[in-house]
């Protein structure tokens, strides 16, 4: 093990970055990437593409009443794929062709992708556009299952937390500068909810795994996280 550490090309890797919602995962694993060279993929964004799809589609947001045979049609006939950003840096998601950064970032999407998670032919359907990504190596996922079941083999295994109440507040500000209309007891309450179904659904649940390193951010800014993930990886691949 620690001369297949030596010889492993860092560019090589797929580092796993798990964790609650809104803890800033995203943000950390986009610059994790664009530090060391690696492709970003942002898994949590598929599900809320599909999530959109699914609403788009006419599906109801009551987990009891979806069709899944015809969820499955729907998702076979579903385009969604990343493309490099227009403006430069990173990718935006696509859903038949049409960017939809902005709709997947929405309370009305945020509040309903939960359930959609929670169907096992969605997870397969995403999984699948995952393996794809893990295939040419060199990335960086953020989501829930990715250390757990999507890559238990990933090189390295990170689960991000923070408490709810510093999640809820930098989500609320990030909505409000987007000139989204938004209240913190409604933002909160999401946060607290996405976390019970997470943690609570059968398939994929939100789980750390044994080997994930723990980086609870409730109080580090932005450059610690920095300095605490250089730091191993210079211990680990030099
Ligand atoms: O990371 P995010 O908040 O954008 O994720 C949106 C939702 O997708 C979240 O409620 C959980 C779900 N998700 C998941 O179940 N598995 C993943 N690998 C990523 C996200």
């Amino acid at each position: 093990m620690f001369v297949y550490c030596i010889i492993m090309n860092r560019r090589d890797i797929i580092i796993a970055v798990d964790g609650h919602s809104s803890t800033g995962k995203s943000t950390f694993a986009k610059k994790v990437a664009a530090r060391y060279g690696l492709i970003y993929v942002d898994t949590g964004a598929l599900y809320r593409g599909v999530t959109l799809a699914a609403l788009r589609a006419g599906f109801g947001d009551n987990l009891l009443e979806i069709d899944v045979e015809k969820l499955k049609s729907e998702l076979l006939r579903t385009d969604i794929r990343f493309l490099p950003s227009a403006t430069g840096g990173g990718s935006e998601l696509y859903l038949n062709g049409e960017n939809i950064e902005r709709e997947i970032r929405t309370l009305e999407v945020a509040g309903r992708v939960s359930i959609f998670a929670s169907i096992p032919a969605v997870r397969e359907f995403v999984d699948s556009i995952l393996k794809e990504y893990g295939k040419k190596r060199g990335v960086v996922m953020d989501g829930r299952d990715i250390g757990t079941v999507v890559f238990p083999d990933a090189d390295l295994k990170i689960f991000m937390t923070a408490d709810p109440q510093v999640r809820a507040m930098r989500r609320y500000k990030e909505l409000v500068a987007r000139g989204e209309e938004a209240h913190y007891e409604d933002v909160l309450s999401n946060v607290i909810e996405r976390d019970y179904m997470d943690e609570n659904r059968e398939t994929a649940p939100l789980r750390r795994a044994e080997d994930a390193l723990f980086l609870d951010n409730s109080d580090m800014t932005q450059e610690d996280e920095m300095v605490w993930i250089e730091k191993i990886i210079s211990q680990r691949w030099g």
